[in-house]
């Protein structure tokens, strides 16, 4: 049911809807399906990476894409030092993955890469064997803004698997396609 103040004009009463604190809003994101992926930054030993949902294409002409990265995660020291990352979009039957890049079971670093295959990629960050599709991007800028940084990927490589299908993230759970036509 829409609430009372969606259904009045936005305009006549912009200045009554009440200031959404962050419960609020978090409640609304609970309902922004996504899809998930790992992004993976770093070499070696320095290299980690996180879970996020926030990857979104910018432009296709140059290839760009969008991440939002909380500044407090190990990644985000690691993209300003390494300069480049991975988007790796995950497969349906790569949750475990997920869960270890969320950072759920302790893993730290370069223990999240384990119990995967991974392989090095131009710009010096780890794509993951089978994942939906794997773009490698150089970090062209960080926009610092509120708890988090925006990062603009320029797009140096894709790679891509068929036939399978992607993880989602919907209302605080992973979810899969079951309606899907191929
Ligand atoms: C489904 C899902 C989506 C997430 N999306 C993001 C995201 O877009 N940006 C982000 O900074 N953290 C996101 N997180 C949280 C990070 O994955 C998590 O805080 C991070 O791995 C912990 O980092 P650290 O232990 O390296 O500091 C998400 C977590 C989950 C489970």
């Amino acid at each position: 049911m829409l609430s009372q103040a969606a259904g009045r004009s936005l305009r006549d009463d912009r200045d009554e809807i009440p200031e959404v604190d962050a419960a609020g809003f978090r409640m609304s994101m609970r309902h922004l399906a996504g899809a998930v992926s790992v992004i993976t930054v770093g070499v070696g030993a320095d290299r980690t990476g996180f879970t996020a949902t926030s990857v979104s294409s910018l432009s296709a002409e140059p290839p760009a894409i969008m991440v939002a990265v909380n500044r407090t995660s190990s990644s985000w020291p690691a993209l300003q030092r390494h300069r480049a990352f991975c988007v790796n979009v995950l497969a349906d039957d790569q949750q475990f993955v997920a869960e270890r890049f969320a950072g759920r079971d302790g893993a730290k670093g370069a223990e999240r890469y384990d119990g995967a295959a991974w392989r090095p990629l131009a710009t010096g960050a780890l794509a993951l064997v089978d994942a939906l599709t794997t773009i490698d991007c150089e970090l062209e800028e960080a926009i610092e803004r509120h708890s988090h940084a925006i990062l603009i990927g320029r797009v140096k490589a894709v790679t891509t698997r068929t036939g399978a299908q992607p993880l989602l993230y919907w209302h605080g759970a992973y979810r899969h396609i079951s309606n899907h036509t191929g």
